[in-house]
Order: C-alpha cells, then structure tokens, then sequence
C-alpha cells in the first residue's frame, strides 16, 4: 500500500499537471505563433539560408511565413523579434536525437544577419566555414550576450569589433587547431565587461602576453577563461586578476610560459578548474600554504618539466578539502613519496602520476579512496607490494602499476575489483603466483597486462578454468610461467586483437582455436617459448590495420607460411627449412619488416621481394641461401637495413643495391662473394653500417669516402683484401 502512495504522490500528480500544462501550451502556441514572425526578419534569414552552403539540407524546416517555428530560431513571445539564432551543427543537422547528417554548414555568412537587431544569441559553432574570416559586422549586433563560433573553421584575425558587443556574458571563438585565426591588439577584449564566459582555444596570441592579462582584469565577472594552445609565451608572476572575484575554471594548456608555475594560481579561491597541461611549465612547485584550495576540484599539470618533492604539496593538498577529483600529475620530472594522508582525497576519481620518479610503498590508506575510478602510477620509482586494501576500490576502472620497482605477491584482493577494465602490471618484481582468484569477479576485465623482472613469477589458472571475462581486448603477458600448455582460458575471448604470450614457458603447438579468430587479431606475439610443430600455409590476418607476427625463438618446422595482410614477420631462431615461395612478394606486398634469420632456409632469394614496396627491414642471415644476390633492389625505396650475410652466396654485390636512397645497414659477409666495392660506395649516401666481412672483395676504397659516406660509422672490411687509403686511417 505505502508503495502505491509513493507512487501517485511523486509520479501521477505532476503526469498530470504535464498534461494540463501541454495541452494548454500547444493551444496558446498554435493561436500566436503563427502571426509572431516579424516579415522584415523573415526575409533577413532566407537571405542568410541562400549564403550558406547546407548540402544536407539541415535547413529544410525554413520554409513557410512562421520563421519563429523554423529550426535553431526562437522569437520573443510578445513582440515577435528573433532572439537567437543557432545554427550549431550539434543543433541543425540532427535527424534525431542522435544521428547527424554527414555535411556541417559551409559558405558565407550574409549580412542581413545585421537585419535581427533584437538578437540576443547567435551559435555557429561546428560547422565548417572553410577559412572564411569572422565577419566584422557580428560586432553590430550590439543585444548579442552569447556569441559561438567555436569550431567552426573560421580564419584570420578575430575582428576587434567584437569588443562593440558590451551586453556579451558569453563568447566562445575556439578554433579547433592554431594557425587560422589570431589575434594583434587585445584592448577590445576589455571593452567585453560583461564577460562571465570566454574561450578561444587555438587562437594565436603571439606578442601579446604582456598585454593579455591586464586587459582580462577588465572583466570582473569572468567565470571560466579558456586560452589552451594560444601561444602565449609568458605568464605574469604577480596575482594579475586583482577586479576578479569569481574566476572559477581557467584553461592555459599547451601555451609556451618556460617558466615556473606562479603561486597565485593557488591564490584564487573559487578556483576549482586548473589546467596547466603542457605549457612548458618547469622548475619546482609552488610553496602551498595550507588552508588554500578551497574548491579545487580539477587539477591537471602534466606534461610539463617541473622539478622537485611533491610530498609535503600532496599532503597539502589531501589536507585541505575532499573536493579535488582529478590530479594529473603525470611526464614531468617529479620525486617525492605517497603520505599516508592520500587516503583523505575521498572524492578522486582519477589518480594519474606516471612518467615522474616518485618512490617508496603505495600506502594502505589507498583504501579509503572509495570513488577512485583510474589510478596511473606506471614508469615511476615505486616499491614494495601492492596494499591488499586494494580490494576496497569498487570503483576502479584502471589500474597502471607497470614500469615500477614493485615486488611481493599480487594480492587475491585484485579479484575483487568488479569494475576492473585494465589491469596493468607489466614490468615490476613480482613473486609468486597469480590463479583463478585474482580474477574472482572480474567481469569487465578487457585488458590484461603482466610480466615480472623476478623469474619466480607465474600465471597458473586451473586446467578447466571458464574466466569471469569474455571480452578481452589486449592481453600482454611476458617473463613469467604460463606453460607448458597453450593457455585455454582465452579460446572464448571474442573481441581479442592483441595476444603477446612471450617467454612464458609454453612448449605445445599453436591451438587450432587460435588460426581460428586470426582475423580478428592484429598483433600475435608468441617469441622466446618452445612452440613446435608446422605453420599453416595460409592464414587469414586482421586486414583493418597492418597485422604484426612475432614466432622468433621458437622450434618451429616446416616452411615459410605466405600470410597476406602481414606487415611484421619475424621467425627467426627457429627450425624451418624448404625454400622461400617464389611468390613472395606478390602474397606478401604488405611487408615492412621480415625476419627469417636463423633457420635452415636455402635455395636462391626470390626475386619477387624486389615487389614488397614498403618493405623497410630484410633480414635473411643465417641460412643455406645460394646463388648470387638478386640486381633488383629499387623497386624498395623504403629499405633501411639488409642483412644476407652468414649464407653460402655467391658472385658480386649489385650496385643498384647501394642506390637505395635510406639504406643505413648493409650485411653481406659471405664467403664466396666477390666484388669492386669502389663503385658501390659512390651512391651509399645514407649508410651507417657496412659490413661486406668475410667476402672475396677488392679494388680500392676512394678517398672520398667521408664525403661519399657521411653518415658511415662502423665499417667492417676484416678478412677483405682492400688497399687503399681508407684501411690505413682505420
Ligand atoms: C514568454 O517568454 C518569457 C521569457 O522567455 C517566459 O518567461 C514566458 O513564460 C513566456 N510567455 C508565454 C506566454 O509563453
Ligand atoms: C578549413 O578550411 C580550410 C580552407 O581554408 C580547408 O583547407 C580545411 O580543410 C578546413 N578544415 C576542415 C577541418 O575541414
Ligand atoms: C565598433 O568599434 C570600432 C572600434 O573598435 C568602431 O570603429 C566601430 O565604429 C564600432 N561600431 C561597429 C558597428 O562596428
Ligand atoms: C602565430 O603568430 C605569429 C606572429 O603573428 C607567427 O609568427 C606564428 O607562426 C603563428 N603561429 C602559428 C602556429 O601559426
Ligand atoms: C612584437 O611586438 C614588438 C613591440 O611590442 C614588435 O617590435 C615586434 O615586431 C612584434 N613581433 C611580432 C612577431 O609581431
Ligand atoms: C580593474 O582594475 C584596474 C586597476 O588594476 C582599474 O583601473 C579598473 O578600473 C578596474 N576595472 C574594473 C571594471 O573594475
Ligand atoms: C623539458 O625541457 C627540455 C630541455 O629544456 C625540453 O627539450 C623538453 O621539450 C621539455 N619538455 C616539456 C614537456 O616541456
Ligand atoms: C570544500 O569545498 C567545498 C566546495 O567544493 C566547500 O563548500 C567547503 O566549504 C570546502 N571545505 C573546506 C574545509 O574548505
Ligand atoms: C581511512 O578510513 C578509515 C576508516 O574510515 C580511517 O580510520 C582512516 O583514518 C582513514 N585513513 C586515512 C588516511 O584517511
Ligand atoms: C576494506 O575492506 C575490508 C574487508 O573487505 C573492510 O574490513 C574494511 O573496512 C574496508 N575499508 C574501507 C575503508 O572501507
Ligand atoms: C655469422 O656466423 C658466425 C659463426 O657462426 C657468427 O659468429 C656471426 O655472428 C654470424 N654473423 C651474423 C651477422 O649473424
Ligand atoms: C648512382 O646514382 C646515380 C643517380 O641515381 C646513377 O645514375 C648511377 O648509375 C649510380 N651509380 C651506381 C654505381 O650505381
């Protein structure tokens, strides 16, 4: 019964309140609207509508006498004027609430817009204008008090006439990347004292630094101040928003300030958006005095080089208010340890400190951080084990130890992390065994990253074992006990595109299963285990990106598979033997890299490679080849390393070899090679290594070799018989 009076009390009532007032709205609305629209103004829009290039016909409501109905319009409903025009893509161009036509607005803005003399709002953000300038005549529109053009592909100088629009609260001119539009003279942006919200991201402020901020003290009800990627160059170093009181977001990303942060902007206390983000920010952080940061909410320096131990400023921080829920920290050069106060930064949603040379333990108070959804501590300086009050974060998402000086067990805490998406541990000192437990509830799991420095570290699920996850996307697992047998458990994972299982001790055959989804996979790593048995000669890669293959150091037999879609082959250290496909070059034009040194190949070389155009790297070096090296090599413009030596080849070294324009290594030792290797050296413009080794050459090296040969750097002639001039200077 209480159920049933909740329910009428809190849903019937105002249902039917809903209904009476609709009703009484489309009444009202359908008696006046249709005489609202001012024909003056009606007559302005169509001429807007025939400048602009809508080839999706986002426009296609502007039609009849009721211009007030028309899409992106609204008319004051006592005097019929327009108010606002809104011709946002995100407004215009949807069909329904989410799909969009595939073509913004382009062409010219006409300007009879000048005609709306009532309007108050105007957005035409997300369209593309193609590099037309922001007209000057926006700045006669002088109700106008909200204004967006952000990412709209406007260029050229922002009109200073914008600084007429005196009623502005909100103007948005973001570009979406720097080089079309700046800005010279800032003293208009001063005239704007209405100002509460402005952003213009991506618009180049060169030589105005000195300026910007004091005519920005000019508005004293600024907000939010959005000037990420500006080009700013220099950031005052005294508080320079003396007349405003409320500035509550600020966004100075990717600016050029080469100087320390400045302490006041931990001054400002309404202050909750700080992004300092790649500014070439550098030195030590600010002193914090305690009590500050009142309303701090989003902190993010990252990507800068700033110096020094954070330890005391991250107590500071966790001491003052739980209001802080991003801290991003991470690519600068910062030391210092995590207190044990962290624990009070209750409301941190994303934790992110990697790339720094932060040290000692994780501390147990982690636990208190209940709404931690991302914790990036990778490639840092930490040790010790992971706390198993871990287990008590139920809301992370991500989790990044890898690249640290961790060590101890993984805790069977980690198996309760039910929201858990990635689990990285790459690169540490485990000990000890992971098993079923560490992934008790992990439903959500989807990326899986583990490999330990410490060769006591193992992955041991039971032979059965059906994981909690079915939707595992990369799985990297390296230096660590897997085997002997092919981990099962990730036969039903049907969304993997990445597998790397190396040096994980498995010594059976590839499954079947895993030919299988092979198409869906666009990076297998399988190297430095015991693998045996035959390649299949054909298989089905990803062909949505270029598919890497990694078997080397294995024992497989057989011969060389032609895998199409391969971009990366790499078999070498293994036990196959035959001749390579004549084909191999039609079948596998895909290659950059291919490496099948260390079996027991022979045969000629192919002369099809010279067909594998994008081929960067070639490496048949240790095998039974024979015959003479193929003359056609400029069919690989991209070719930067060849290494054919340690084979039985004969004859001489073409000189087109030596053409190739990127050729930086050069690997021929061969016993029975034999050549005048001064003509060859003339077009090795780029050649860093060379290595002709144990080859019947000769002729004399020029002398102008360094000239010819700037880049050469190791020169491997032992064993030739080659005078000259070079030898006696080595
Ligand atoms: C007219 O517009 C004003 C402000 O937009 C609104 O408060 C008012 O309710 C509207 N009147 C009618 C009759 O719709
Ligand atoms: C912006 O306009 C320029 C022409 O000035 C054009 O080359 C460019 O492709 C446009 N940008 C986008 C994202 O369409
Ligand atoms: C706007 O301001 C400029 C100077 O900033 C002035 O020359 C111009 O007459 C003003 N009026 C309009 C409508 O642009
Ligand atoms: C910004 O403007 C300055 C001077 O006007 C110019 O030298 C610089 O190349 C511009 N920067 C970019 C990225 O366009
Ligand atoms: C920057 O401003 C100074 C004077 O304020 C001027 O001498 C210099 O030419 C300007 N540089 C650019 C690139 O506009
Ligand atoms: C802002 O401060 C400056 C001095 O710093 C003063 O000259 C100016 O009148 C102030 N403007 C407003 C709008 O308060
Ligand atoms: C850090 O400083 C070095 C040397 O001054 C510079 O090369 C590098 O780009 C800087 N890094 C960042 C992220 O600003
Ligand atoms: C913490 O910040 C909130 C606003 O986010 C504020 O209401 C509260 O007073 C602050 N507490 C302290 C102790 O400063
Ligand atoms: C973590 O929470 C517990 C229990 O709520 C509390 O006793 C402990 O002091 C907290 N630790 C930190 C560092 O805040
Ligand atoms: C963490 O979990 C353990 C048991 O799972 C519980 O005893 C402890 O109170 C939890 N700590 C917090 C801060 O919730
Ligand atoms: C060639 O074989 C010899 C002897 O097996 C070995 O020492 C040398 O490293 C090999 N060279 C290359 C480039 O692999
Ligand atoms: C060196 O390169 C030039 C131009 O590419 C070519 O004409 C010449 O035949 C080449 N010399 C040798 C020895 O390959």
């Amino acid at each position: 019964m209480a159920s049933t009076k909740i329910v009428f009390g809190y849903f019937v009532i105002p249902l039917l309140l809903f209904f009476l007032l609709t009703s009484h709205l489309v009444t009202t609305t359908s008696l006046n609207v249709s005489t609202l629209c001012i024909e003056e103004e009606r007559v302005a829009l169509l001429k807007i509508r025939k400048d602009l290039k809508d080839l999706s016909n986002c426009l296609s409501s502007w039609i009849g006498k009721d211009c007030c109905n028309w899409i992106g319009i609204e008319c004051d409903n006592q005097t019929g004027h327009v108010l606002m025009l809104d011709l946002s893509y995100l407004t215009i161009c949807t069909n329904n609430k989410h799909i969009y036509a595939w073509s913004p607005l382009g062409g010219e803005i006409n300007p009879s817009l000048t005609d709306l003399k009532h309007l108050s709002q105007l957005d035409l953000s997300n369209n593309n204008f193609q590099g037309i300038p922001v007209p000057k005549f926006i700045g006669s529109l002088n109700m106008l008090s909200y204004l967006d053009l952000a990412a709209a592909n406007f260029s050229g100088l922002v009109p200073p006439q914008l600084g007429n629009l005196s009623n502005l609260h909100y103007l948005d001119i973001s570009g979406s990347s720097l080089s079309s539009m700046w800005v010279k003279d800032v003293s208009w942006l001063s005239t704007l004292s209405s100002l509460q919200y402005l952003y213009m991201g991506y618009v180049n402020f060169t030589n105005t630094s000195h300026v910007l901020f004091r005519a920005l003290n000019m508005l004293p009800s600024l907000l939010e101040l959005s000037l990420f990627f500006c080009n700013l160059v220099a950031l005052p170093s005294s508080f320079p928003f003396k007349n405003i009181t409320s500035l509550s977001k600020l966004r100075l990303s990717g600016n050029h300030f080469s100087s320390p942060i400045p302490s006041w902007l931990f001054n400002m206390r309404e202050v909750t958006l700080l992004d300092l983000s790649s500014s070439s920010l550098r030195g030590p952080f600010p002193v914090l005095p305690s009590g500050n940061l009142y309303k701090l909410q989003y902190l993010d320096v990252s990507n800068n080089n700033l110096t020094g131990d954070m330890t005391e400023i991250l107590e500071v921080l966790s001491s003052c208010n739980k209001s802080l829920t991003l801290l991003d920290l991470s690519l600068n050069q910062l030391t210092g340890k995590l207190p044990y106060i962290i624990g009070q930064f209750t409301n941190l949603h994303e934790f992110i400190l990697s790339r720094n040379s932060f040290s000692g333990p994780i501390p147990a108070s982690i636990e208190n951080l209940s709404n931690l959804h991302d914790l990036v501590l990778s490639t840092n300086s930490l040790s010790g084990p992971i706390p198993t009050s871990i287990g008590n974060l139920s809301n992370l998402a991500s989790l990044y130890f890898d690249g640290n000086m961790m060590n101890g067990e993984i805790p069977e805490s980690i198996g309760q992390l039910t929201s858990l998406n990635t689990l990285n541990l790459l690169d540490n000192n485990w000990e000890g065994t992971m098993t079923n437990t560490h992934f008790k509830t992990l439903t959500n799991l989807s990326n899986l990253c583990v490999s330990s420095r410490n060769n006591s570290f193992s992955l041991k699920v039971t032979q059965d074992w059906i994981p909690p996850f079915k939707n595992l996307h990369y799985v990297e697992i390296r230096d660590c006990e897997v085997g002997p047998t092919f981990p099962n458990w990730l036969r039903n994972q049907m969304t993997l595109v990445l597998l790397i299982l190396e040096n994980v001790g498995i010594s059976e055959e590839i499954p079947s299963w895993l030919y299988n989804i092979s198409s869906q996979i666009s990076e297998l790593d399988l190297s430095h285990n015991k693998i045996s048995g035959h390649l299949p000669e054909k298989l089905n890669l990803s062909s949505s990106g270029y598919s890497i293959v990694n078997l080397a150091f294995n024992q497989l037999t057989g011969s060389i598979p032609l895998w199409t879609n391969a971009a990366v082959l790499y078999l070498r250290n293994n036990l196959l033997s035959g001749t390579v496909p004549t084909n191999i070059g039609e079948n596998m034009s895909y290659l950059l890299f291919l490496d099948l040194s260390n079996n027991s190949l022979s045969g000629s070389i192919p002369l099809s490679i010279n067909r594998i155009q994008n081929l960067i790297s070639l490496d048949l070096s240790n095998n039974y080849f024979t015959g003479e090296i193929p003359v056609f090599w400029m069919g690989m413009q991209s070719l930067r390393i060849i290494d054919l030596s340690n084979n039985t080849l004969s004859g001489g070294i073409p000189t087109s070899i030596c053409s190739l324009p990127l050729l930086n290594i050069l690997e021929l030792s061969n016993k029975n090679l034999s050549a005048d290797l001064a003509p060859i050296f003339q077009n090795c413009t780029s050649l860093k290594i060379l290595s002709p080794g144990k080859n019947r050459l000769f002729g004399s090296i020029p002398k102008e070799i360094n000239k010819n040969l700037p880049s050469l750097s190791e020169l491997l002639l032992r064993g030739n018989k080659i005078g000259g001039s070079m030898l006696e200077t080595m």
